[in-house]
């Protein structure tokens, strides 16, 4: 298999990155701008940690390397759109990070992106909109929702 070299977009405490190496795959960079993240992301992770807000990240900050796919992985911040929140608000900024994620996508032109988020997501302009751009950019756009225990 072709080696695949990865940029974790909000990457937390790194779970998303941990499964990603797992699978055999090289997470060059993690970003999140919470900085209590670092400790654990860098303590479970051989990957480097930027602490920035990914709305104030350029493609230079995504460090692939030269060599193997690139994967754009990340998800973005999911409490506008969680069945936690009692209405959707269109004036959080939180749902502008996707915009964020789909620019980096589009400036980076990885060979493979995967983005997670939670189910009510997919029933958002933003989303239908990142979806839109995406494939407008010449990526194979595919989603589901999908049930973790599985
Ligand atoms: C749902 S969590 C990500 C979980 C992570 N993928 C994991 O597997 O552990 C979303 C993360 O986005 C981060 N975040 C929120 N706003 C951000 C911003 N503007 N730029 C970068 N990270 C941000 C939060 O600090 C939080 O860690």
């Amino acid at each position: 298999m072709q080696k695949i070299v990865a940029v974790d977009l909000f990457c937390g405490v790194g779970g998303l990155t941990n499964g990603l190496a797992k699978a055999g795959i090289d997470v060059r960079v993690g970003v999140d701008i919470d900085p209590a993240c670092k400790y654990p992301y860098t303590a479970n992770n051989s990957a480097k940690f930027v602490q920035k807000s990914v709305a104030d990240l350029g493609p230079e900050d995504l460090s692939f390397g030269t060599s193997g796919l690139k994967l754009l992985a990340g998800c973005a911040p999911c409490q506008p759109f969680s069945t936690y929140q009692q209405k959707a608000d269109s004036s959080d900024r939180r749902w502008n990070l996707l915009n964020h994620f789909e620019r980096l996508a589009e400036a980076t032109k990885p060979d493979l992106i995967t983005m997670e988020n939670v189910p009510n997501l997919a029933k958002q302009k933003v989303f239908h909109r990142f979806v839109k751009k995406l494939k407008d950019e010449g990526f194979q756009v595919s989603h589901e929702i999908v049930d973790c225990s599985d």
